[in-house]
């Protein structure tokens, strides 16, 4: 086989076989691709894009360039992916509550990309806590606690590694062929029962329009589940932070206020609902009303901070965290308010410009590599439809320094709208699948 004939068959509108794709994928995370040829390879692609068929054998090829872990857990490993946005921590939240359910979560995930925030990036800002775990560790962990939030070994899925690498530098990230093969190779070399997707659309997401996101949603269950693993998708909306702050101790704060009192709030509403959708996709429960309880019981009796805290515990952080949490993160020297300049309603926030802010705080990566500063970021930020007058704040910026205080906020003037009354979006806009 040879590089060559699989592009030439791409180029020509063609399907390469499942035994080139595997031969191709291999080659990526060898090297006997050139990365000529996988930029090649990616243009063909979103150029003329891929049948279903040969999305799942992609995704299949890409999943098998390296290691595939397998559970022997006492029940189905279960897992949830969100596609980003802002002040999105439900992973730190539905994880611990499904473990407290009955269920095992082997989670990995990510870091920060682009204007979002990553989960590993916000699990570390806890003091000790390393989330590069070796996978004799992410198994006893998950088996011991219920749940484990960990990065991925360089062994897995090394073929996505190097064709993500390249499509950054050559324009060919936005296919929704290559975004599915690429997020779900991922997921399923964590071998996984069953998956429920977080499908965001908005202003902070990466597929703004609702048509883009349900394309993408449908592609991903489709694949998912052609792939062999039970998945769902739900559409649901980021046009404001699903909590009221972004920034990685920042975020810590919200998940540990919801793990402690579980008041109906944006973060525990689609919290429920994925875990829901998740609990009955793996056969755990029979009813979406029945398992939304049963996760709720988690918070109420605080099983569900339990086992955050035990996992916590197991990756190296303060043991004690869930009740010394609030002297325990780490806190930026500068707060600085935010004012509106005129009173009104809030009728949009720019949740792209909420989240370059962090970046730019130092609260993401401009560059690979860059250390983050997880002390800063954004908090008490107002909500759509809310009222607020004249000077009062619209959000607080936590810096390092006066001056990156000040950048925030120039950057900031017009990121949110105000002016006459609106109706809050529905958070939770459909189901796929
Ligand atoms: N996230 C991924 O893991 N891959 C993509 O291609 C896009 C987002």
């Amino acid at each position: 086989m040879d590089a060559r004939t699989i592009i030439e068959t791409l180029r020509d509108g063609g399907e390469p076989t499942q035994a080139q794709l595997n031969w191709f994928a291999k080659g990526l995370a060898s090297g006997a691709v050139s990365d000529a040829q996988a930029g090649a390879f990616a243009m063909a692609v979103c150029l003329k894009g891929l049948s279903e068929e040969a999305r799942v054998a992609l995704t299949l090829a890409m999943r098998d360039s390296g290691d595939v872990l397998s559970w022997d857990l006492g029940g189905p490993a279960i897992d949830k992916h969100s596609t980003g946005g802002i002040g999105d921590c439900v992973s730190l939240l539905l994880a611990p509550m499904l473990a407290a359910a009955g269920a095992y979560v082997p989670m990995i995930s990510g870091r920060g990309l682009g204007h979002t925030g990553g989960t590993l990036d916000k699990l570390e800002a806890i003091p000790g806590l390393r989330t590069d775990v070796t996978e004799d560790q992410f198994h006893r962990i998950t088996k011991a606690v219920g749940c484990a939030i960990v990065s991925a070994t360089a062994d897995m899925a090394p073929a996505d590694r190097r064709l993500y690498a390249v499509r950054d530098v050559t324009s060919t990230v936005e296919s929704i062929d290559l975004i599915t093969a690429s997020i779900l190779s991922k997921k399923l070399a964590a071998g996984l029962d069953a998956l429920i997707l977080d499908v965001k659309t908005g202003s902070g997401a990466f597929m703004e329009t609702l048509e883009d996101a349900r394309a993408l949603a449908r592609s991903l269950v489709s694949t998912a589940n052609g792939a062999g693993c039970r998945t769902a998708a739900l559409l649901t909306d980021m046009n404001q932070p699903l909590v009221p702050a972004a920034g990685n101790a920042l975020e810590v704060v919200e998940v540990m206020r919801a793990l402690s009192d579980p008041r109906t709030s944006r973060l525990t509403d689609v919290t429920l609902a994925l875990g829901a959708e998740l609990l009955c996709l793996a056969g755990i429960e029979a009813d979406a009303g029945k398992a939304g309880a049963k996760l709720l019981e988690t918070l109420t009796s605080g099983k569900a901070a339990e086992a955050f805290g035990r996992m916590v515990g197991a990756l190296g952080g303060p043991s004690d965290f869930i009740h010394t949490w609030a002297t325990r993160l780490p806190e930026a020297n500068i707060i600085r308010e935010l004012s509106a300049p005129e009173a009104g309603y809030v009728t949009a926030i720019d949740g792209h410009a909420l989240g370059m802010a962090v970046v730019r705080l130092g609260g993401g990566r401009m560059r690979d590599g860059d250390r983050i500063d997880p002390s800063v970021g954004l908090d008490e930020i107002v909500s759509l439809g809310q009222r607020v007058e004249k000077g009062a704040p619209l959000l607080r910026i936590h810096a390092s320094s006066d001056r990156a205080a000040q950048a925030a906020e120039a950057s900031l003037a017009g990121a949110i709208r105000l002016g006459d009354a609106v109706d809050a979006p529905d958070l939770i806009i459909e189901r796929v699948g």
